[in-house]
């Protein structure tokens, strides 16, 4: 019986291999689909790349930081676009969908797990690094950006033309506009003003039909569910308008560092009473770093104003820290960017070098967060440094990020993220790594999550919550094929607690054929 069944299957096989020369190859379809749709197919066609180009490589490495994404067995995508025009975006969509592929939606490529660009399926990346225009209304406090344009082209647009205006949103200046906006989007002015997403006052959007959508032609739920509650689930931003905010023209900077011997443990014990009621003006944060058998706590602000106005309220708030001048440096808010950044000494221009890599970011990494509502003894946070110390937590740092300012202010279903009010803090786990190879990956990636487990009863539960910009597989994903609403509540309910299910209602009336997805999107209810 053996031998006849192999015989019938000699003609699969041949035509399955043949399949790949044929022009009935999904991805040959998919080509030819785009020619038809496109005006101007000779010019659609350079902006066209499979891996016979030999540019092709270069183009999906540009923006992978990350390098335990660019190993060979990461599966890469069949096609990537980049494309110069809103109708090559919907001619995209269109044959993606006609020919059963998936596509991914890249700005800065700074996804924590790489689903810009990554995808277990056969898929396609609409690579938006040539919708990056950034323009700056100095008069009425306003900037539209596109999508693809970096957060340092921001920055340097705004400082270009005013010192006193800026835009709350992260401090890594190589970060895409697109994905970061999605997710919320935090850094040093997020306790005077919120989050990157909570100072949107318009968009451009492209549905699943091809349809561009306004924030008033998109209707208030839409509009809601973009502007935090994650990339790659809706549709596609191809532009933000932005609603700028002020900054005085000197900032000050200042770092203080303890090791163990010299009271860290005290003194991180006793910050979490202090940092959350700290001024608006005031970004308190606390990097933790591993150190031979050590633990070196690097006490950082970032304060709105100047040394002579912020020694004076440290040293009422927090003497025990002994903060003073000489840790201190005076700035424009744009130089605390370069700062920041480990760039302070290059010329501002190096925010428009999206091919500068962030000097103080490891070759690999592996990001976890979590939320504090209590302070946590001096006994678990020893328990944290002495994993610290561990070899595999060589180039790992643990940032506490206070939170408190207008965070406790926002309603916590004012856009999706509801990190709101009840928090202490944040802390952002970044395990990072020297080796780029597969295999010593495993041995770092096991102490995050040997860490994440120690941290349990010590931080948020029911559920324990978690930051979407700060993506993490560990905590639940979705199916290849149909995933159940019981089963993306898991991790959804971590990112979005109660707005999950607005989130599930949106995304069901935009996209219910769920043709927008990956490991972490919104599913739609079916
Ligand atoms: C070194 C480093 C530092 C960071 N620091 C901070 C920080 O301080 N604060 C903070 O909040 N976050 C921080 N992040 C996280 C960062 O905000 C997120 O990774 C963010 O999603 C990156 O945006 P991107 O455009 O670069 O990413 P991408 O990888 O391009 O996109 C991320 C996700 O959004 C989707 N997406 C991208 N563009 C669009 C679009 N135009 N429309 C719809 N969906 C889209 C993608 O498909 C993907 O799912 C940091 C990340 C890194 C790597
Ligand atoms: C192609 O069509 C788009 C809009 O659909 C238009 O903006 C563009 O100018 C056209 N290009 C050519 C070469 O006709
Ligand atoms: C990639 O190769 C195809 C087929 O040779 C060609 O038509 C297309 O223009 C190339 N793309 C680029 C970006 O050069
Ligand atoms: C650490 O704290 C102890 C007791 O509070 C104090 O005596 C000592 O001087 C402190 N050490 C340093 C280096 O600040
Ligand atoms: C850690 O120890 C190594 C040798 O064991 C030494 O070379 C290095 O300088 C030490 N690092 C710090 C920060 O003390
Ligand atoms: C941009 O940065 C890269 C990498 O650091 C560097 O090689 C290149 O010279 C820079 N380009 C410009 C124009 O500064």
């Amino acid at each position: 019986m053996k031998f006849p069944q192999c015989l019938m299957l000699i003609p699969l096989v041949l035509a399955a291999l043949f399949s790949f020369s044929w022009a009935t190859s999904p991805h040959q379809n998919f080509l030819h689909c785009l020619s038809l749709r496109s005006n101007d197919s000779s010019s659609f066609s350079k902006l066209i790349f499979t891996p016979t180009n030999s540019s092709y490589e270069s183009v999906l490495d540009s923006t992978i930081w990350n390098l335990r994404f660019r190993s060979a067995d990461v599966p890469k995508p069949l096609v990537i676009v980049t494309p110069t025009q809103i109708s090559h975006i919907q001619a995209t969509i269109h044959c993606s969908r006609k020919h059963g592929l998936q596509t991914r939606t890249r700005s800065g490529g700074h996804d924590y797990e790489g689903l810009s660009f990554v995808a277990r399926v056969p898929f396609v990346v609409i690579d938006l690094v040539k919708f990056r225009s950034v323009d700056v209304d100095v008069e009425n406090r306003v900037a539209w950006v596109q999508s693809g344009a970096t957060l340092g082209e921001l920055y340097y647009r705004i400082a270009e033309k005013s010192k006193t205006l800026a835009f709350p949103a992260a401090v890594f200046h190589t970060i895409g506009v697109g994905g970061h906006i999605s997710g919320g989007g935090f850094g040093s002015l997020f306790r005077k003003y919120g989050l990157a997403g909570d100072n949107v006052i318009d968009v451009q959007f492209i549905d699943v039909n091809g349809r561009t959508l306004n924030r008033k032609s998109m209707g208030k739920d839409l509009f809601w569910a973009i502007r935090g509650g994650g990339g790659g689930s809706f549709g596609i931003v191809l532009a933000w308008k932005l609603s700028l905010v002020h900054v005085p023209a000197t900032v000050t900077a200042c770092t203080v560092s303890r090791t163990l011997e010299q009271n860290a443990t005290e003194l991180v014990h006793r910050w979490q009473y202090i940092a959350h009621d700290l001024p608006d003006e005031v970004y308190p944060t606390i990097a933790l770093r591993g150190f031979n058998s050590t633990v070196i706590a690097f006490f950082s602000s970032m304060f709105l104003g100047t040394i002579g106005e912020f020694l004076p309220l440290m040293e009422h708030r927090f003497p025990e820290l002994g903060l003073t001048r000489k840790d201190c440096a005076e700035m424009s808010w744009i130089q605390s960017i370069l700062l920041s950044n480990g760039i302070q000494n290059q010329p501002l221009e190096i925010l428009l070098n999206s091919s500068s890599r962030v000097p103080i970011v490891t070759p690999s990494y592996k990001v976890k967060s979590d939320y504090v509502k209590k302070p946590i003894s001096e006994t678990g946070l020893n328990g944290l440094f002495s994993r610290l110390t561990d070899e595999a937590a060589a180039s790992t740092t643990v940032i506490l990020i206070a939170y408190g300012g207008i965070m406790d202010r926002i309603a916590k279903n004012a856009t999706p993220f509801p990190h709101r009010a009840g928090n202490l803090y944040k802390i952002f786990y970044d395990v990072g790594w020297q080796e780029t190879d597969s295999i010593h990956s495993e041995r770092y990636l096991d102490w995050a999550r040997m860490a994440y487990n120690y941290m349990t009863p010590l931080v948020s539960k029911s559920p324990r919550q978690a930051y979407i910009n700060f993506r993490d597989l560990d905590i639940g994903s979705n199916n290849i094929g149909y995933t159940s609403y019981a089963q993306a509540r898991i991790w959804g309910r971590k990112y979005f607690k109660d707005n999950f299910k607005k989130l599930v209602r949106v995304k069901t009336r935009i996209d219910p054929t769920n043709f927008f997805r990956h490991e972490q999107s919104i599913p739609p209810l079916y």
